[in-house]
């Protein structure tokens, strides 16, 4: 089973005056098909940790494993390699580009390889439109649509490429609560039925109905790391 690993990362930032430490020695393990949301308040480092687990940021020490492989040492070319083939992301605001149609947002990620997207990769495309109600928006500019949709979309775009890890800062934070239950059950579905490592970074407690298992940070240290049955 593949398994995301941190084994005492730690990370520190100069401040401008001082360096500090925003992430004190973390350690967790991550498997397929779970919910996972990480909250605590703002500060506390949870972008930091994303950011180590997405491979966007160094760590100032510890080791990161991805099925075993010391990821530690790789250089930024491998880590935009392993993060086209591994990951998917999804942030607060949704990063759809405008000029854009719907469908090429979609497709954005084969294109960025350099290869002629094919017509089952735009079968897919269209089919996860459709699996996430969004089956007339193809042809539509971002710009046109709801707040809801649009982050709809930009779930679409990150599950294009199957990924094995998707990660989301704070999805719902610029959704109404029905649009953020919506966002939020796509993506518990995503985890169980697809088998991904789905975090969720979030200190909306209205996410933590949907979580399989809940980690809390503050000042940088976990606090508390629960398999919760919320519902
Ligand atoms: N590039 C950076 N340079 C210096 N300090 C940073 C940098 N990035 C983050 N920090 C500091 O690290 C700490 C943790 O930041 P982080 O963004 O991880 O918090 P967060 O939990 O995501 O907060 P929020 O809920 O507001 O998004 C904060 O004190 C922040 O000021
Ligand atoms: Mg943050």
């Amino acid at each position: 089973m593949s398994i995301l690993k941190l084994e005492n990362i730690t990370r520190d930032f100069y401040d401008g005056r001082q360096i500090r430490r925003v992430l004190h020695s973390t350690n967790l393990a991550f498997i397929p098909g779970e919910l996972v949301v990480l909250s605590g308040p703002s500060g506390s480092g949870k972008t930091t940790l994303l950011s180590i687990m997405g491979l966007v940021l160094k760590p100032s020490e510890g080791k990161i494993y991805l099925n075993d492989k010391d990821l530690t040492q790789i250089n930024d070319n491998e880590a935009a390699m392993l993060r086209l083939k591994y990951y998917g992301f999804i942030f607060q605001q949704h990063m759809l580009i405008e000029g854009l149609s719907v469908i090429d947002n979609i497709l954005l990620a084969y294109a960025v390889q350099g290869s002629k997207v094919t017509a089952q990769q735009r079968q897919k495309a269209y089919g996860l439109l459709e699996k996430l109600g969004l089956k007339d928006t193809a042809h539509m500019q971002p710009l046109s649509l709801s707040g809801g949709m649009k982050q709809r979309v930009s779930i679409a775009r990150a599950l294009i490429k199957d990924p094995l890890i998707l990660l989301c800062d704070e999805p719902t934070a610029s959704l109404d609560a029905e649009n953020g239950i919506t966002v939020m059950k796509i993506l518990k579905k995503s985890a169980l039925e697809d088998q991904r490592i789905v975090l969720v970074v979030s200190h909306d407690s209205r996410v933590f109905p949907f979580s399989d298992r809940l980690i809390k940070i503050e000042n940088g240290k976990i606090v508390s790391d629960t398999k919760e049955n919320y519902q």
